[in-house]
């Protein structure tokens, strides 16, 4: 059984005077296991967000059912223990930081908790060195930039200790550094605390660094793989307004062109080896 079940489940915001609703989300099932690192691509409008806010039980489906470690989140009594498991991440740092010190908005939703003053300084600093921002714990996060104002985000839900992270196009409204930046934080927080990670992207590179790809299209799941499974279905994903990776493209369209190379190149390097070893062959 997974971390996270999604069992065919249905859900259309409400819809406005004299409008059909509109479904969003359409018989979508997805199990996420623990430990996972899992990339979720789509194009805009697709229900990419709806469905990270069904994880954590900021949305409940019209018909069918989530669960978080075995929690229906529909169960208004398990609301605390599904979102004390499941942290979000979104796109705007500055929508999410409260508080003028950098510490003091990591300490904030821990001191709303109760959690003691000691505690929450030892989970304040581990929170901090983790997204490597503690010798930024007392500047002022107006001052930093939106790569660091992201991380001290991450860190502020880190903090509560939650055994899967959701991230919904946290690098969205970030330049390239900001964006290594973000992506190596989450991968640290997977490959070396355990963190389940859910990352929102319409990056490509950013999808071929997780363990596995899902491809949202029209509220229905459309591909779910490894990245190099995901990303060899070339037609598929641009027929559903995807790019995919550069090399892989290119390979895709060498192919097309006649020279044989493998249908599973996800970077240069990939590309590089496969382009070589073919003509060597020759
Ligand atoms: N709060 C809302 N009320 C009504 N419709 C919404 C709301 N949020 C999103 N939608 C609509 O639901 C669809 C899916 O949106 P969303 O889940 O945000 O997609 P994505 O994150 O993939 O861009 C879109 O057509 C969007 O306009
Ligand atoms: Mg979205």
């Amino acid at each position: 059984m997974g971390f996270i079940e999604v069992n065919h489940i249905h859900f259309h915001y409400d819809a406005e005077e004299g409008m059909e609703p509109v479904t969003v989300l359409e018989d979508m099932s997805l199990q996420i296991r623990a430990g996972e690192f899992v990339a979720v691509l789509g194009h805009n409008g697709s229900g990419k967000s709806t469905l990270a806010k069904h994880l954590n039980a900021i949305l409940v489906p019209q018909s069918g059912k989530v669960t978080v470690d075995g929690m229906d989140t529909a169960d208004e009594e398990n609301l605390l223990s599904i979102r004390q498991r499941v942290g979000m991440v979104f796109q705007n740092p500055d929508n999410q930081i409260v508080a003028t010190v950098v510490e003091e908005d990591v300490a904030f939703a821990l001191e709303n908790m109760g959690v003691e003053p000691p505690e929450i300084r030892r989970r304040v600093d581990e929170a901090l060195r983790m997204v490597d921002m503690y010798a930024y714990r007392e500047h002022a996060p107006h001052q930093l930039s939106g790569g660091q104002k992201q991380r001290v985000a991450i860190a502020g839900v880190i903090a509560m200790r939650p055994e899967c992270i959701v991230l919904d196009e946290p690098t969205a409204m970030l330049d390239p550094r900001g964006r290594r930046e973000v992506m190596r934080t989450i991968r640290q927080l997977n490959e070396e605390e355990g963190i389940t990670v859910v990352l929102i992207t319409h990056y490509m590179d950013e999808a071929a660094q997780a363990g596995r790809v899902v491809v949202v299209d029209n509220g229905r799941l459309l591909l779910d793989g490894t990245p190099r499974q995901v990303f060899s279905h070339v037609d598929v994903l641009r027929e559903v307004g995807l790019d995919v990776p550069q090399a892989t493209l290119l390979a895709h369209e060498l192919c097309a062109s006649g020279l044989n190379l493998p249908d599973d190149i996800l970077d240069e390097n990939d590309f590089i080896e496969a382009f070589l070893r073919r003509m060597e062959g020759r």
